[in-house]
């Protein structure tokens, strides 16, 4: 293990200083999908804990959803949206191939002056958008930058997978970062992973080049998203253990010093076991899967925003933020708030 880090050495931080999200307004229930399929509310919660999840109408698109959440972390932000040089939307459900998702978003905010893409990680897309604004700033090059995580899975759910369909939810989170130039908050550390041997245990494969609309798909289920939920679930709890206990080591922190560890929502009993791990508290690891199931690349945002708003967390506080999804990826970020 490298030595720890002096979280301090840059003079410049990228700040977080707005956050925003939106969710659309149509809801599914666990007894709404015990009507549709052999399933029931109890299996539902105990094995995932997700209760209700927002879904899109078909007029409703990923951008949409993005657009939204980044009016609103403009808002807090207190920021003219001219004023970004950045904007980067985490998806892997886009608006469509090209352009980006980000496009749609930069249009619809009149960011004129920002350049924009969008990141296809998963559901770690987001931690590592917040990972790329902090180069960008530490080394002075840019000062206000917009990060989006924006998903509609709902619209590549195989609804009669009982396995997955239960899972998912859409919605979208945003975070606005500034630069200051006291480096005495802001993102502190980041770190991210990947593993391209274990691609198929999460995967949508159509409409790629490998295959394309052209071509008759071998197996018509493969518009959808495939997921070993085992395999995902024993590998997500070992990869966010090994990520949190990096970053709290690299940052020498300890529990005491951590107000909160925002985790990817993939599954209640996943946060669980991987938290119990780690030693933490119940009251320092948040989770709202219920209300929302798990979102992708917005998960960690739309917690973000929850924490924020109801005061869960503060200015000042070390925050953790920790992602695992398909790839596989995954990465975490310490945030001084
Ligand atoms: O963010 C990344 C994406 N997230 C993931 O990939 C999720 C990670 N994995 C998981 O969250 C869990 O593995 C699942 C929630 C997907 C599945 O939970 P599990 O505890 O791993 O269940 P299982 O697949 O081992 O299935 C256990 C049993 C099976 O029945 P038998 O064979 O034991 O008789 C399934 O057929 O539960 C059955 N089952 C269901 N029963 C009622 C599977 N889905 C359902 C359902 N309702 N919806």
């Amino acid at each position: 293990m490298d030595k720890p880090i002096d979280p301090r050495t840059p003079t410049y931080r990228a700040v977080v200083t707005g956050h925003g999200a939106f969710v659309p307004e149509k809801i599914l229930t666990n007894d709404d999908l015990a009507k549709m399929m052999d399933t029931t509310d109890e299996w539902i919660t105990t094995r995932t804990g997700v209760k209700v999840r927002h879904i899109t109408t078909d007029d409703e698109s990923t951008a949409l959803l993005a657009t939204q959440a980044a009016k609103r972390a403009l808002e807090t932000a207190n920021l003219d949206p001219k004023e970004l040089e950045l904007i980067i939307v985490a998806t892997i459900t886009p608006e469509m191939v090209f352009p980006s998702t980000a496009s749609f978003v930069q249009r619809a905010l009149g960011a004129n002056k920002a350049w924009v893409f969008d990141l296809a990680a998963a559901c770690s897309g987001f931690v590592y958008g917040l990972s790329i604004v902090q180069q960008f700033m530490e080394t002075g090059r840019m000062k206000n930058a917009l990060v989006i995580g924006a998903e509609t899975l709902t619209k590549i759910t195989d609804w009669k997978d009982r396995t997955s369909c239960i899972l998912f939810g859409d919605g979208a989170g945003a975070v606005v970062l500034q630069r200051v130039d006291d480096g005495r908050r802001g993102l502190i550390y980041s770190t991210h992973y990947s593993d391209g041997d274990r691609w198929e245990a999460l995967n949508c494969q159509a409409y790629g080049s490998r295959h394309p609309i052209s071509k008759e798909l071998d197996d018509p289920n493969k518009v959808y998203m495939q997921i070993k939920g085992r395999e995902v679930y024993q590998q997500a709890i070992r990869r966010i253990v090994e990520t949190v206990t990096e970053c709290m080591d690299r940052c020498n922190l300890t529990i005491d010093d951590v107000a909160m560890v925002i985790p990817h929502q993939m599954n209640a009993r996943i946060i669980e076991s991987a938290a119990k791990r780690l030693n933490l508290p119940d009251e320092k690891v948040f989770m709202n899967i219920s209300e929302y199931g798990n979102t992708s690349a917005a998960s960690v945002p739309i917690a973000f925003d929850e924490c924020a708003r109801t005061g869960k967390i503060k200015r000042g506080d070390t925050i953790i933020l920790v992602a695992f999804g398909a790839g596989l990826t995954w990465g975490a970020n310490v945030i001084e708030f």
